[in-house]
């Protein structure tokens, strides 16, 4: 039998097929479902914090408190600590069900509270924590600098407060992408998940209003982190994991191929259900037997930039051929 096991975040995976983040793990019986289908490991849904603040301000609007500045802040409490609560018993419920490593993602806005929640998710039995740091800057005051400082600052602060494995969760849009990935493996990142797919904004052009937009990814969204998997493995000093665009086994072994340490899928698993898991596992196995491949580390980052002796193909931007009008 085919090894299929990797190392993720320290962790020892039995295969790199990771559940990413989404509603698939929200609740223990979807995390269970998941490992009972071979995933390697989960990713639970975020805890937000707005989702938090919006639990606390639904208990105060059924509170009587007019004029009571103590009482108010006492029921703000008792909301945010509810809403914690609900998330901890997630994480609880999941480690107590599965024996594969179980990741807490968080997602905050208010820069002390990543601290803060972060010691009760590994209090709460996390493995590992992805900071799944998701910003839209649109202020034209800030700086690219500021902005990557602030992913730098959030991850100090959260690895200096916990002791488990930190991951950072980021989208594309940096000016030096090569650079930032570097700056938070080099602040202490065990790995870097690549990359974030955010809630698109649409228009609604009959009731003149905004909608949101088909939240799915496509096969074809692949290749973007494709070629930035490619291009930073091996030269990053933490590992890596591709999310966004893996639908069948084919996009697992290309992202493999180029040096993912991990896997995430998650769009596949809504359209196909959670048996994808097993079907994309028992896919892999059927191509490495063909390829004579015994073990995942035999062809892990095989096609990646810095194993290439062809490196410029890898940072072509332009249809070359296409542009000398030969295609
Ligand atoms: C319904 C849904 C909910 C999601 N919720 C989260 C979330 O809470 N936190 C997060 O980091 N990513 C979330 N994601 C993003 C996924 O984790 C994943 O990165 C993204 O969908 C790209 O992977 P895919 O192409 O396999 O779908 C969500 C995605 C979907 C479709």
């Amino acid at each position: 039998m085919a090894d299929l096991s990797t190392t993720y975040m320290g962790f020892k995976l039995q295969n790199p097929l990771i559940v990413a983040s989404c509603s698939l793990t929200n609740t223990v019986e979807g995390v269970q479902r998941c490992a009972d289908a071979g995933a390697g490991a989960v990713v639970l849904k975020s805890m937000f914090e707005e989702q938090i603040e919006a639990n606390a301000h639904e208990i105060q609007k059924h509170v009587w408190l007019s004029g009571h500045t103590e009482a108010y802040d006492y029921v703000r409490q008792v909301g945010i600590k509810t809403g914690e609560q609900d998330y901890l018993n997630l994480l609880e419920g999941a480690k107590k069900a599965v024996a594969v490593p179980v990741i807490a993602s968080l997602n905050c806005v208010t820069p002390d509270w990543w601290t803060d929640y972060a010691r009760r998710l590994e209090s709460s039995g996390a493995d590992g924590i992805e900071l799944n740091i998701a910003v839209l800057v649109s202020d034209p005051r800030h700086t690219s600098k500021e902005i990557e400082d602030m992913y730098y600052r959030i991850l100090e602060s959260v690895g200096k407060s916990v002791s488990i494995p930190v991951a950072v969760k980021i989208g594309p849009y940096f000016t030096s992408l090569a650079n930032t990935a570097s700056g938070l493996c080099a602040r202490g990142a065990s790995a870097l998940v690549l990359f974030n797919r955010f809630y698109q904004l649409d228009i609604n052009i009959d009731k003149l209003d905004l909608v949101p937009a088909y939240h799915f990814s496509t096969p074809e969204e692949l290749n973007f982190s494709l070629r930035w998997m490619s291009l930073l493995a091996g030269r990053v000093k933490c590992d890596l994991a591709a999310t966004t665009g893996v639908h069948d086994a084919g996009g697992f072994i290309k992202q493999l191929l180029v040096g993912a340490a991990a896997v995430q899928i998650c769009s596949t698993l809504y359209k196909h259900g959670i048996g994808r898991i097993a079907q994309i596992l028992s896919n892999v196995e059927l191509w490495m037997k063909k390829h004579q491949f015994e073990s995942v580390a035999q062809f892990q980052g095989r096609l990646s930039q810095k194993a290439s002796g062809h490196p410029e193909a890898y940072e072509r931007l332009q249809y070359i051929k296409a542009l000398v009008g030969l295609e």
